[in-house]
């Protein structure tokens, strides 16, 4: 069976829960080969938001990268991917993206997705943001990347932080044309409730 194969990139934005319950719920998914590269930061906040540790992470991945592995298959553009998805993203890495400045194997990576077309998609976390925050933002976009702010719909009425983590999950795997139900409730309209 040729899997499909999807990069999970996890930098040291505060949101390690987005990339974890992307690797999750990959896991589920028999047809998707998840490749998870962490960067130090990246771990850092894993422990402390999550208590969770590299070794626990890892397990989540179906191929795990180093962050040095600057050789390793996702740095090249003939190992094939579907795309790569960092999230959380730093304003560094964002940063690193926009200049094509691959000096890790995340940036590598999302450089090596933008130059071969696949989807690039970020989720970066600051607030408020500065105007270099935003130029690049702006620069991913016309590069062709998609910047996804992990922003809930308050019209879900969501009443956990994990119903809200998953409504942005799930949007942003619908993206690759993953579709898993229960994740988040797509809007239908108010079936003429307003005027
Ligand atoms: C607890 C904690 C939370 C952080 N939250 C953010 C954040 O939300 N956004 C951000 O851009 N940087 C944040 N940082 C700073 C980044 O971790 C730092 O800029 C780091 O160099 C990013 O490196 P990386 O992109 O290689 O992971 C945070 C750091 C810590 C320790």
């Amino acid at each position: 069976m040729n899997k499909k194969r999807l990069i999970i990139a996890m930098t040291g934005a505060t949101g390690a829960i987005y990339g974890v319950r992307m690797l999750q719920i990959l896991q589920t998914l028999p047809y998707w080969e998840s490749h998870l590269v962490i960067s130090p930061a990246g771990l850092v906040n894993l422990k402390y938001e999550l208590e969770m540790d590299r070794a626990e992470l890892y397990r989540l991945a179906d191929v795990t990268h180093g962050i040095n592995d600057i050789a390793s298959s996702i740095a090249s553009g003939s190992f094939k991917t579907e795309g790569i998805i960092i999230a959380p993203c730093s304003m560094k890495t964002l940063a690193a993206v926009a200049h094509g400045f691959g000096d890790n194997l995340i940036s590598r990576a999302a450089d090596v997705a933008l130059k071969e077309r696949r989807k690039t998609v970020l989720v970066p976390r600051e607030t408020p943001l500065n105007l270099a925050h935003i130029r690049n933002m702006a620069a991913v976009t016309e590069m062709g990347g998609i910047i996804y702010p992990p922003m809930p719909a308050f019209y879900n009425k969501s009443d956990s932080l994990r119903a809200m983590v998953d409504e942005g999950v799930g949007r942003i795997l619908d993206m690759f044309g993953i579709e898993v139900e229960g994740l988040y409730k797509p809007w239908n309209g108010l079936n003429g409730e307003v005027e």
